[in-house]
């Protein structure tokens, strides 16, 4: 079978020319944001907006955590041991209930012409506006009452739309949490419940930005352990806090420190109406209502006590929260389905099954052999960093022409490939460019992805294909993963990928 492909499939790089198409409504992945919104929150929307295009936000909802919550508004004191605070408090670095609709938004619709016409399926701004709910925000870890974040989660889990409903936490879980429990005290009692329990339970997963309260731990992991949960906290190496700890700014691999320079971000990101809204190091910002947020003033930032030092003006500072839902971008790569696949937002292990948790991995192999820590998300740094820059341009520029835009690439020999140990096969690609772009296209084995534990020759037979060397030592029922990537060749290069496993015989 596969041999006799590839004849059919050697298409040219400019051969066919696809018009920009969007994703249909319905084949997006459905995904909803809680967010404490601290300052690394707001500059993770500001990536994510341009990004709405791609997914179908039904929810936008402010939420507490350990470093972010309101208060109850009558002055009831709170008080948990090891947090930010020594004695208790009526209210912690709580930044209000406005910031989304006021300044998000607000910037938002400013560039949203200029963004339809690079894809109209960016929904407008009152469109996400009708999305923005305030979910559990009087303490941390408060899941006592209903709210009208907890009810809108609980209304798309109760729905009958059948995709999985990605539930985002950039803060707490405990608005997630909250709309679970009100399930369960609506339902546990009923003869459906069981059944109830578990369709929820494969119909959410929740992408958690660490756990910033108790409610994983307390309620959820306990009461629906068949949930699946995964924990992003790794991904803060390549994307939380970036403090000076003596070396300067090093984040990332050599070749993409670029992009965490205040050079790059300053010219590339923190620009037009909503670009500058995204926060880096002393670009004289502050959020109101947040008295940590030091990180915009040089003199504060570097006084005594502070637990993260200022580095240069503009260098990255944090954007912590889009490890959350970088698994969801549709690049090509990242399959939230599977969260063993790797991609822009890291490859991840079952952790535990009941619960069910998973946790991206420590470290994967780079191309030089040596295990680099981190290198599962830093990997992707130069692809994902043009992209948001390539998107920021779209904001700005009124012509299609302006912009520049991803090509595509599929295996169109792929899907389920099997082959016997000592065999070669041959894939071949489509590959195409809506701007009609030089495309460069390389393949590669993922290592990691696939069970066959050594390398793999993956060489090219002509432009847009590849021969895959399967090991004559490979066992029965082992996988290859190999991935193909195109780049443009545009101002800022956007990258697409696609994937076979080949499956030992
Ligand atoms: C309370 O916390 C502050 C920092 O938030 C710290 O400067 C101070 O020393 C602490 N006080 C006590 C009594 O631990
Ligand atoms: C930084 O903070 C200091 C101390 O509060 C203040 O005096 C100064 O004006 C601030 N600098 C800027 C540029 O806002
Ligand atoms: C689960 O995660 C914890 C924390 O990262 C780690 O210490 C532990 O080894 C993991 N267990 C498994 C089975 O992966
Ligand atoms: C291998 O490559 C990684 C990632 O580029 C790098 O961090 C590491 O220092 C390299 N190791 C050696 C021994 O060259």
């Amino acid at each position: 079978m596969i041999f006799s492909i590839p004849r059919l499939l050697t298409i040219g790089l400019l051969a066919s020319v696809i018009p920009a198409h969007s994703i249909g409504r319905m084949e997006r992945f459905r995904t909803v944001v809680t967010t404490d919104m601290e300052q690394d929150d707001l500059a993770s929307l500001v990536r994510y907006i341009l990004y709405t295009n791609e997914l179908d936000t039904e929810g936008i909802i402010y939420t507490s955590s350990k470093y972010h919550w309101a208060g109850d508004g009558k002055g009831t004191k709170f008080f948990l041991p090891n947090r930010e605070y020594n004695t208790s408090q009526t209210s912690w670095r709580w930044t209000g209930t406005r910031m989304i609709e006021d300044i998000l938004l607000k910037a938002y619709a400013e560039i949203y012409p200029n963004l339809r016409v690079h894809d109209s399926a960016y929904p407008t701004a009152k469109d996400l506006l009708s999305k923005v709910k305030i979910g559990n925000i009087v303490f941390e870890g408060e899941m006592d009452k209903d709210t009208d974040g907890s009810n809108l989660i609980k209304s798309l889990l109760l729905d009958d739309d059948r995709r999985t409903l990605y539930l985002q936490a950039w803060g707490g879980t405990n608005t997630i949490a909250r709309a679970l429990k009100s399930i369960s005290d609506q339902y546990s009692h009923t003869k459906q419940w069981r059944q109830l329990q578990t369709s929820i339970s494969r119909k959410a997963v929740i992408l958690a930005s660490s756990f910033q309260d108790q409610t994983y731990v307390d309620y959820i992991a306990p009461n629906w352990p068949g949930l699946r949960v995964e924990d992003f906290a790794t991904a803060y190496n390549t994307w939380g806090f970036n403090c000076n700890k003596g070396q300067g700014n090093v984040r990332a691999l050599p070749k993409a420190h670029e992009y965490f320079t205040g050079a790059w971000i300053k010219a590339n990101i923190q620009i037009g109406p909503l670009g500058r809204l995204y926060r880096s190091w002393l670009d004289g910002q502050h959020t109101p209502g947040d008295q940590l947020d030091v990180f915009g003033n040089y003199t504060l930032a570097s006084a005594p006590g502070t637990w993260c030092k200022p580095l240069g003006p503009y260098d990255f500072l944090s954007e912590g929260d889009n490890v959350a839902f970088n698994p969801l971008l549709t690049t090509g790569l990242q399959d939230p389905s599977n969260p063993a696949l790797g991609g822009w937002g890291g490859r991840s292990k079952l952790n535990s099954s009941a619960p069910e948790l998973w946790r991206l991995v420590a470290s994967e192999t780079a191309a030089n052999g040596s295990e680099v820590r981190g290198w599962t998300t830093d990997r992707w740094i130069a692809a994902a960093s043009n992209e948001f820059a390539a998107r920021m341009q779209w904001g700005l520029k009124s012509r299609y022409s302006g912009g520049n835009h991803a090509p595509e690439v599929r295996i169109v020999n792929g899907g389920k490939v099997k082959a016997r140990a000592g065999q070669t096969v041959k894939l071949a690609a489509r590959v195409s460019d809506p701007d009609r772009d030089a495309v460069t296209v390389s393949w590669w084995q993922y290592l990691e992805e696939g069970t066959y534990p050594g390398e793999v020759a993956v060489g090219g037979y002509n432009r847009n294909g590849a021969s895959v060397k399967v090991p004559a030592d490979a066992r029965s029922g082992q996988t290859i993963s190999v991935i193909v990537q195109a780049t443009d060749d545009g101002e800022f290069p956007l990258t697409r990928y696609d994937r076979v496993i080949i499956t030992v015989k």
